[in-house]
């Protein structure tokens, strides 16, 4: 350590031995002295881990039939401006008649169907509480979300969670509509939501940008069509939504709890293939064999496919919201997938608990 820190001092960085270093001091310093120095993302560490396993997650693109699919929308927005109550309305609207009132199960995501220009279209909405699941899954470069819609109040306007929603939706280069929502209220000032966004680079379609804002009011259900329409609208004009539909599942467990008579439940969102009732599944350091799966309404599914969300029975662990998941042939293949992941996360936090690369640990490597 004591000859890193000259050599970094002649590089022209003031260190300590046991200080963190980022990664581009790793690579300046292993240049300057004649080393190949690599950093590995943890994705890439689970690629190799599957490889062992004969898994390419790539493979499965390029070999199934693709097929259209719904496109997952993930609802932000500032604390309080109306995101569960909007999900709330979208789903009612869409609760088949005979059913209100009935149980509806709490998943973490669900499925509506909306007529559009003759057709019957799904939209998946992903009910996440806040930005927190959709920061760990773009951390864990899960793209899961092809449109964020942003919720603003607007009797409240623009606040700090907007600003931050907006700037994680432009991070992962999704689309975005505006729902400017509580339009019921007497001191509701919608154009001036309009007029905010355009600091931020979001102009409205009526003030000649690109951007589609629709007045929606949740609580008493106004605008919800409109909204559903601007979604399926936006999907058609920029996404490419197909997906393949044969082969094991892949996708992201989108929020997972243990449940006293159930055990370990997750809602997990199928990306691609389809997965089924029986399936050995490996999510994180997560295992098992799905003993069932449910919709949002409760009732029992046989298989899911791409964009379809559903509540999964049969964990041995709760995996972490974010975790991708998939299928594999058998249930010795998902048992040591997980077990080696386990080892690997401790393995890492303990490096972590020692504090991350340092001068110290470099060359021990
Ligand atoms: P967090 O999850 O805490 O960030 O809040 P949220 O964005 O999910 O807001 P929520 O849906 O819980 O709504 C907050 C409050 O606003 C509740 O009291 C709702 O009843 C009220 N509210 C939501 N939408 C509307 C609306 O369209 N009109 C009116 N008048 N009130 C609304
Ligand atoms: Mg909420």
């Amino acid at each position: 350590p004591g000859s890193l820190v000259q050599e970094m001092f002649n590089l022209g960085e003031m260190v300590t031995a046991t200080q963190s270093c980022s990664d581009e001091t790793l690579l300046l310093l292993g240049e300057h002295l004649g080393f190949d120095v690599q950093i590995v993302s943890p994705e890439d560490e689970d690629r190799e881990l599957l490889a062992q396993f004969n898994i390419d997650l790539d493979a499965v693109v390029a070999e199934e039939r693709l097929v259209s699919r719904a496109p997952v929308v993930t609802v932000m927005g500032h604390v309080d401006h109306g995101k569960t109550k909007l999900l709330d309305a979208i789903r009612k609207a869409n609760v088949v008649a005979g059913e209100a009132g009935g149980i509806t199960q709490h998943i973490g995501a669900y499925q509506v169907h909306v007529p559009h220009e003759g057709e019957d279209r799904a939209v998946t909405f992903i009910d996440t509480p806040g930005h927190e699941a959709f920061t760990a899954m773009r951390a864990r470069g899960a793209q899961v979300t092809d449109i964020v819609v942003l919720v603003v109040a607007a009797d409240d306007g623009v606040m700090p969670q907007t600003i931050e929603a907006l700037n994680h939706a432009k991070a992962a280069d999704v689309p975005i509509v505006v729902a400017v929502n509580k339009v019921d209220k007497p001191e509701a000032n919608p154009d001036k939501v309009r007029q905010q966004l355009t600091e931020y680079g979001l102009v409205a379609e009526e003030y000649g940008g690109d951007t589609m804002f629709v007045n929606v009011a949740a609580k008493p259900g106004i605008g919800i069509d409109e909204l559903l329409e601007a979604v399926l609208l936006t999907a058609d004009a920029s996404l490419e939504l197909t997906a393949p539909i044969d082969g094991p599942a892949q996708g992201v467990a989108i929020e997972a709890h243990l449940d006293k008579g159930r055990g370990a439940v997750a809602t997990v969102l199928v990306q691609k293939g389809t997965l089924r009732a029986g399936d050995s599944i490996v999510a994180g350091g997560a295992h098992g064999r799905v003993r069932a799966m449910l919709d949002e309404n409760g009732n029992q599914v046989a298989e899911a496919g791409p964009a379809r969300p559903v509540l999964v029975l049969g964990l041995t662990a709760v995996p972490g919201a974010g975790d991708t998941f998939l299928a594999a042939e058998d249930d010795r293949t998902v048992r040591q997938i997980a077990e080696q992941r386990q080892a690997r996360r401790r393995a890492a936090s303990f490096a972590n608990s020692r504090g991350r690369a340092t001068l110290e640990t470099l060359m021990e490597q």
